[in-house]
């Protein structure tokens, strides 16, 4: 097998996000868009660069934290994609395999196209391929033109091109494969005579058609999966799109999805057969649900939450880093964040897990063990361990833990004034 690395175009600005944080960082579901674009190269790639420049160092830190496998590449200034990928042409000097270019704005393409990309990469013999797809509305993207012959000519930028190229509906995806050895020369010869004044990656499949290289297209069917992010409303629709794939998804395996219309799951949420989803239901992050669960109306899981089988999680509840075992429910107006809970527990109405000290900043963990019963409208003040069996009053503010099978009160007792009413209607 041939050696593929990555380099990931990360520097640009982002001028249409109208943002102080840079595109790139912009959130999916929690998870930032070039997260997307790096978790789906991974299981390909043995290494990736990625270009940063604006906001570099936040760009950066994001990479580090969680792709300690990647590397980023200053570019600065930002003089163009062309200029971009140039950023890594010292480390890549000796390299001989294959190269391929993405862009961190492009969040939805899949790890199964990439492969399919470069198998047809591969396949063709080609020297360069560039991803493209046809839109009915090609407004904004770099068209693809041909030849007669339907052969590649060039790639021709919307502020570049003349109203008939205009016309075109194939556009580049902003993907690339490329053997390196034979174009890695290309980026010390772009120039940047054009409407941008800037260094066009898109610029080598005509440099390419000039060294009499082979240069193909790998049309793309499913154009959603080259949606890229350049404004709020493209994030808004890229959101969309991730959410309906998703939603199919479970479905498909056996989950109820009551309403997908107001139902929202990240990719990175697996869930058991027969549960059933109830609508208006937000769930972010990493999570695991088992089978037979009921979640919602109005649920709201903010990740690192598993659930077991057949459990409930009902309407207003929240749940954040939460491990729950089988059996057990939270039915209604809850909070429960940094948990344990085991099996056969049921949580009154209105319970909440006090997990965060706001003077310390700590956040401190409750534990319940199996079959515990907490009473509606109590307050669990971590740390604090309820053993099993043990019964917690309504209305009970917990803050010492709790021995098995015993019961907890805090209210104090109820009081009774015989004729009260009567007495002050007097
Ligand atoms: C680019 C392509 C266009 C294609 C589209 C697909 C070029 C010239 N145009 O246009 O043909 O249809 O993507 O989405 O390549 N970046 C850098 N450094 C720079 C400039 C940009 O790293 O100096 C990064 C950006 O952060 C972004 C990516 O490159 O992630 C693409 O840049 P952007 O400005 O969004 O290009 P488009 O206009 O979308
Ligand atoms: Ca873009």
């Amino acid at each position: 097998m041939r050696e593929i690395k990555s380099i990931i175009l990360a520097a640009g600005k982002g001028t249409r996000m109208k943002s102080e944080t840079p595109k790139v960082l912009h959130k999916i579901f929690e998870k930032p868009l070039l997260g997307y674009v790096l978790d789906n190269v991974k299981n390909i790639v043995n290494e990736s660069f990625i270009i940063v420049g604006h906001h570099a160092e936040e760009v950066t830190e994001f990479v580090n934290r969680n792709y300690n496998a990647a590397k980023t590449v200053l570019q600065t200034p930002q003089l163009g994609t062309g200029h971009a990928v140039s950023m890594v042409c010292p480390s890549l000097n000796k390299f001989e395999g294959q190269v391929i270019i993405l862009c961190g704005d492009t969040p939805l393409i899949t790890e199964k196209t990439l492969r399919d990309f470069i198998e047809y990469h591969n396949s063709q013999n080609s020297d360069i391929t560039v991803m493209s797809t046809i839109f009915e509305n090609p407004t904004n993207y770099g068209r693809i033109v041909r030849v007669n012959n339907n052969s590649l000519k060039c790639i021709v930028e919307e502020k570049d091109a003349t109203d008939e190229q205009k016309k075109i509906k194939e556009v580049n995806a902003g993907i690339y494969c490329l053997n390196w050895a034979k174009i890695k020369d290309a980026f010390s010869q772009l120039t940047s005579n054009n409407a941008q004044g800037e260094y066009y990656l898109t610029d080598i499949i005509a440099w390419g058609k000039q060294k009499n290289l082979n240069v193909n297209a790998f049309i793309l069917n499913n154009s959603d999966e080259i949606y890229g992010i350049n404004s709020r409303k493209n994030l808004a629709e890229a959101t969309r799109i991730i959410n309906k794939r998703k939603l199919d998804e479970l479905m498909d395996s056996g989950v109820t999805i009551v309403d997908p219309s107001s139902t929202w799951i990240s990719e990175d949420t697996q869930i058991g057969t027969d549960s059933i989803i109830y609508p208006s239901t937000y769930i972010e992050g990493k999570n695991s649900i088992g089978c037979n669960c009921k979640i919602g109306p109005c649920a709201h899981l903010r990740g690192d939450v598993e659930v077991g089988c057949n459990c409930k999680i009902g309407n207003f509840v929240e749940i954040k880093k939460a491990k729950i075992a089988d059996n057990t429910n939270v039915g209604h107006l809850s909070y429960i964040g940094d948990a344990e809970l085991g099996s056969n527990i049921n949580i009154g109405a209105g319970t909440i897990t006090a997990n965060y000290n706001p003077l310390s900043k700590v956040k401190s963990k409750t534990i319940l063990k199996d079959n515990v019963k907490i009473g509606s409208n109590s307050v669990l003040v971590a740390p604090v361990t309820i053993d099993e069996g043990a019964n917690v009053g309504a209305l009970s503010v917990i803050t010492k833990d709790i021995p098995s099978w015993s019961l907890a009160l805090t209210r104090s007792p109820i009081k009774i004034l015989n004729d009260w009413v009567k007495k002050a209607l007097k």
